[in-house]
């Protein structure tokens, strides 16, 4: 029985509501007592029809609405006028992109209506049931038995619906319109080098709870002290009292804590004898947290990072992250990656590289990433996607950006694979945008003052000086990380370009390099310097890393890319054909000549790191 501690951070989150109800639930993996995954069937809407009237007024609008596919009706008799039906239309596979599923839907960028019919009883009389998403690309309007629900903006992050009492125990219909347009005053934008899949992209589940139970927890080490951690616990329900027991077993670790009135309940207790998290050694401990009929398990590692002047510590020792970046695509399919089996696909390619790091790039990968990156040992750079030039005066496009960034760290936030915190990536710099992303590294170390916080930032060369690299930004004032992207030898110069180059970077910070690379169709073949030939790709790696290894803050490092991904803007053909190809890999999962000159690298540098004491 462990002393039971009061502590303050925590009820300052309170304050900033964070973890309040309504808000996504932590691990709702463990809570989820229907998968509603499967065949959904859909209705391709490019003019909205289900949604608005042809005087474009929302159908859901109207208090008691006669009209709009949400109400999933059926003729009541021949002669009743009714031009859609569900049960006719073809289906799709949720979770999944429609991009990748239907040739037809390859450039679909507006309205889809998906629709699942379901049947359900409660578990006990009092328990709670709520409709839980992933995610879905772009907004998402939720109806359950013609109702609306509420709706969601921002495609790459969870949320839901509590529907306790709104059930049926046979047919409910649940229906989701999803549209996937870009806005310019969205976040991401209009212009993005990423394929813009649509859809229920991730697991929709029917979560149940007993009336009151634990929606939300942290268990954190903090930086410095590898052996206390400190955490807090929310509930959710009438009873925001009840004591809540948290059990470590393997490390004999029981504590109980009391509740607030508000259900909120911080601890802390010492860690004795735990093996700390590491990419060598991945350990995670099972935990079970109960509150009265309340009751789950979850997997946590712990670990500490922190950075000392250009040092990044892991545990107390210094680190180099042998790095690289990944979107969430399965570049064999050509569609956006759903699965714990395509998470560890991906990343168990990222460790046959030598990696021990990797940039999930540009948005919120789902849950299996991190979750797969904690089992497997690899440390994660997560990112919300504001990408380019975006709105940065646009109060909606800060709180639509904020929102997104609030439910990814509220999600991840037990992860011990998950070091950094990104808030951006090459983003001009201008008055507007640094107050806004300031604005954001705010709300981050708001949120979670136990990782460091960065952003894709980018060098210049001064007027005539191409040699000459200053890596410069406000925003680095308040990062813990100098991060940026550079693409000598591809979009500046050529490769031979790298060994005349020197660097300016003024801070006494780790510089990790977020990007480099250059474009190769996998099988191509000619000299170093013919473009798009895996040789010329292989050279700029040979002449890149050498480079960098001059920059004395160097603490890692992500190449673009492991895979080839799709991407709208790729269009030269028999080489590209809507596919970036900076991928180490080809959309065949066939390696080109450059992983092998990463993976040599990486070896060089583990080697290295061993040695150290
Ligand atoms: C950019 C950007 C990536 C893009 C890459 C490229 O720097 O961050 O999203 O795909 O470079 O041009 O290939």
């Amino acid at each position: 029985m462990k002393r039971l501690l009061l502590l303050s951070v925590f009820s300052l989150l309170a304050v900033s509501g964070f973890g309040a109800p309504g808000a996504p639930f932590i691990n709702a993996a463990a809570r989820e007592a229907l998968s509603l995954n499967g065949r959904w069937h859909v209705i391709v809407d490019p003019y909205d029809n289900g949604y608005v009237n042809y005087r474009l007024e929302r159908f859901d609008a109207a208090p008691k609405p006669t009209g709009g596919y949400f109400l999933d009706q059926k003729p009541a008799n021949p002669s009743q006028l009714l031009e859609y039906d569900f049960d006719r239309s073809p289906s799709l596979n949720v979770p999944g992109d429609w991009n990748s599923q239907d040739d037809k839907l390859l450039y679909y960028e507006n309205t889809v209506w998906y629709r699942q019919l379901f049947d359900f009883t409660p578990g006990t009389a009092d328990a709670r049931q709520f409709l839980h998403f992933g995610a879905a690309n772009y907004e998402a309007d939720v109806y359950l038995n013609g109702a609306k629900l509420g709706r969601h903006v921002g495609g790459f992050t969870p949320f839901q619906f509590e529907v306790t009492g709104r059930l049926k125990p046979k047919g409910n219909s649940l229906v989701v319109r999803v549209n996937n347009q870009r806005h310019p005053e969205g976040v991401p934008t209009v212009n993005t080098d990423w394929w813009n899949y649509g859809g229920l992209t991730r697991d929709v589940r029917l979560l149940e709870t007993p009336a009151t139970c634990i929606c939300d927890y942290a268990f954190q080490v903090q930086p410095g002290d590898a052996h206390l951690v400190r955490g807090y616990v929310q509930l959710d329900g009438g009873a925001p009292g009840l004591p809540v027991r948290i059990e470590i077993p393997e490390l004999k670790v029981a504590v109980t804590v009391q509740p607030d009135q508000a259900g909120r309940a911080t601890f802390e207790f010492a860690l004795n004898g735990a093996e700390l998290w590491s990419p060598e050694h991945p350990r995670l401990y099972g935990i079970t947290l109960s509150a009265g009929a309340d009751h789950f398990s979850e997997k946590v590692g712990f670990r500490t990072i922190e950075t000392r002047g250009p040092d990044i510590l892991l545990n107390g020792k210094s680190i180099f992250l042998r790095g690289i970046c990944l979107h969430e695509e399965n570049p064999l399919r050509g569609g956006r990656a759903t699965t714990a089996a395509e998470a560890r696909q991906l990343l168990g390619w990222a460790k046959e590289l030598g990696c021990n790091y990797v940039r999930l790039a540009h948005y919120p990968h789902n849950e299996y990433m991190a979750r797969v990156a904690d089992e497997l040992g690899l440390l994660l750079w997560e990112e919300v996607p504001v990408y380019w030039t975006i709105h940065w005066d646009d109060p909606d496009t800060y709180a639509n950006a904020e929102n997104q960034l609030t439910e990814l760290i509220n999600r991840d936030r037990n992860r011990a694979s998950v070091i950094v915190w990104s808030m951006a990536n090459e983003t001009p710099i201008s008055t507007a945008r640094t107050a806004f992303l300031k604005k954001m590294v705010a709300r981050a170390r708001a949120l979670d003052p136990t990782r460091l916080i960065s952003a894709a930032m980018e060098r210049h060369s001064p007027q005539g000086d191409t040699a000459t690299n200053i890596v410069e930004d406000p925003l680095a004032e308040v990062t813990d990380l100098v991060s940026f992207n550079q693409y000598i030898g591809w979009y500046a110069g050529l490769p031979d370009d790298c060994a005349k180059a020197n660097w300016i970077i003024n801070y006494n910070k780790p510089v990790i390099v977020s990007e480099f690379g250059g474009d190769a169709l996998q099988g191509l073949h000619g000299d170093r310097l013919t473009r798009f030939t895996e040789e010329y790709q292989a050279d700029l790696y040979r002449q890149t890393l050498p480079m960098l290894d001059k920059i004395p803050q160097l603490r890692g490092m992500t190449p673009w890319i492991l895979c080839d991904f799709r991407s709208p803007r790729r269009v030269l053909p028999n080489i590209q054909d809507g596919w970036n190809r900076k991928g180490l890999i080809g959309e065949n999962g066939t390696r080109k000549q450059a992983f092998a000159v990463l993976q040599e690298y990486y070896a060089r540098k583990a080697a290295e790191a061993a040695k150290l004491p």
